[in-house]
């Protein structure tokens, strides 16, 4: 459920008009609504009430400081996976004891950093990360907690640059290492062991991965148990799918469905004491956002009609970048004739679209476009390509809006480059 819709024949986030958003801050923009963003929360952390357990935001589904802000708030952590994560979510509020540090690349002035903010866990994806986290935390004089992130070889069955959770993927510590490795771990004179890891993929819409993966952590934390090798908590990591389509083909469970499917599984939680430890991001972020764009121009092939967007890929890269669905409606409704159109951004390259042979009433330049289901991966992975400036983003609760990050500058843009001397001797 989310507070996006039609009043009044008008597209609204809560009780706003997107069209109002757009006369004042212009578009491209995002919008997201506070009231889905706190729905959202917290009916993950309901479905989630059964064991002691911590939710860390997956900072890279959105990483705006006051989305995070407002998740602090809510009492959420954070699964972060760099030094500019850390970053973002101090500064937010997030306290450093509800923080996660995921990735298989930290540096070791990442791992430096994370130490020093006195972060809850590392997620160690190697032996030579876990042998490098050990010197570092050394060096400083401290224990870095660690839970290994193991690879179950379990099928997510989801789009295969997103799924992470198979032997061939570059993620995890392999399932046959996973007992030789924890036992490296527990005689790391710097290493305390804290838990154990484990996140398949993203967007995935059955329980059944999760419970299988569920079942093999459970397996290997009993051993570890038995060899007197203290796990404290059980990190699932993200990856519970939103529905993109409607009405959906790819209706994936409810939280309360997921959470009682992952709490069954892992008995493991209440018979040792265990807390639960969850990365959401798209769940919570997804349906709480919307790219606002401008229909620049429409115009026609002989094959294909076109409309031409101020929004582009490199603003939402998700349907060039995957393939994928996200649902696009026109902010004021008519009852034009709809149409099949390409939607597309004004980027020099055919992959730049957001729609393909989509039906959608006749819309015509000037009027403004929604694009739906923006709220995760959505500004978070935008870039300058095109040397486009990067969007503004808005935040609406109930009647009131602010900008939560300005739309960027062409001195911003240009900022960092140099013309070395040695071009104009
Ligand atoms: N934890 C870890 C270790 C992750 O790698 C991810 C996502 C998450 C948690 C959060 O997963 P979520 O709950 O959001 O599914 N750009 C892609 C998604 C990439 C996901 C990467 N890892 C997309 O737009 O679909």
């Amino acid at each position: 459920m989310n507070h996006f819709g039609y009043r009044d024949g008008e597209q609204h986030c809560e009780e706003v008009s997107l069209r109002e958003i757009a006369r004042e801050y212009g578009t491209p923009t995002y919008v997201y609504s506070e009231a889905t963003l706190r729905r959202h929360f917290e009916v993950f952390d309901k479905a989630l009430a059964a064991v002691d357990h911590l939710i860390c935001f997956s900072v890279k589904a959105n990483s705006n400081i006051a989305i995070l802000r407002l998740l602090a708030s809510m009492g959420a952590g954070a699964d972060i996976v760099s030094g500019g994560e850390l970053e973002r979510a101090t500064r937010a509020g997030i306290e450093p004891s509800k923080i996660v540090f995921s990735g298989v690349g930290k540096t070791a002035q990442e791992m430096r950093m994370a130490l020093d903010a006195g972060i809850l866990v590392f997620n160690v994806e190697s032996r030579a990360e876990l042998e490098l986290l050990n010197a570092v935390a050394g060096d400083l004089g401290l224990k870095a907690p660690v839970s290994l992130r193991i690879n179950p070889n379990v099928d997510a069955k989801t789009h295969p640059y997103i799924s992470t959770g198979l032997q061939k993927n570059k993620f995890g510590i392999p399932w046959d290492a996973a007992k030789e490795t924890y036992r490296r771990a527990a005689e790391l004179s710097h290493i305390e062991v804290h838990g154990m890891d484990c996140h398949i993929g993203s967007q995935l819409t059955e329980t059944e991965p999760f419970v299988d993966a569920a079942n093999k952590l459970t397996e290997l934390i009993e051993e570890l148990l038995g060899e007197g090798i203290e796990i404290k908590a059980v990190d699932i990591g993200g990856g519970l799918g939103i529905p993109y389509q409607e009405p959906g083909e790819d209706q994936p469970p409810s939280p309360a469905i997921y959470g009682e499917a992952v709490v069954d599984a892992l008995g493991v939680l209440l018979k040792h004491n265990l807390q639960l430890i969850c990365e959401p991001g798209r769940v919570i972020a997804g349906n709480a956002g919307v790219l606002l764009t401008e229909v620049l121009y429409c115009k026609e092939s002989e094959v294909k009609k076109f409309v031409i967007t101020d929004a582009a890929f490199n603003d939402l890269m998700r349907p060039a970048l995957y393939g994928a669905y996200h649902p696009i409606r026109p902010v004021l409704k008519t009852d034009r004739d709809s149409q099949v159109v390409d939607v597309v951004g004004p980027i020099c390259e055919t992959g730049d679209f957001f729609a393909r042979d989509r039906e959608l009433p006749e819309v015509r330049s000037g009027e403004l476009l929604v694009i739906g289901a923006a709220g995760a991966y959505g500004f978070s992975m935008a870039s300058n390509y095109n040397s486009r400036l990067r969007a503004c983003e808005v935040l609406v609760k109930g009647a009131e809006h602010a900008a939560i990050r300005q739309r960027e500058t062409i001195e911003q843009l240009l900022q960092n480059e140099l013309i070395p001397a040695f071009l104009d001797p």
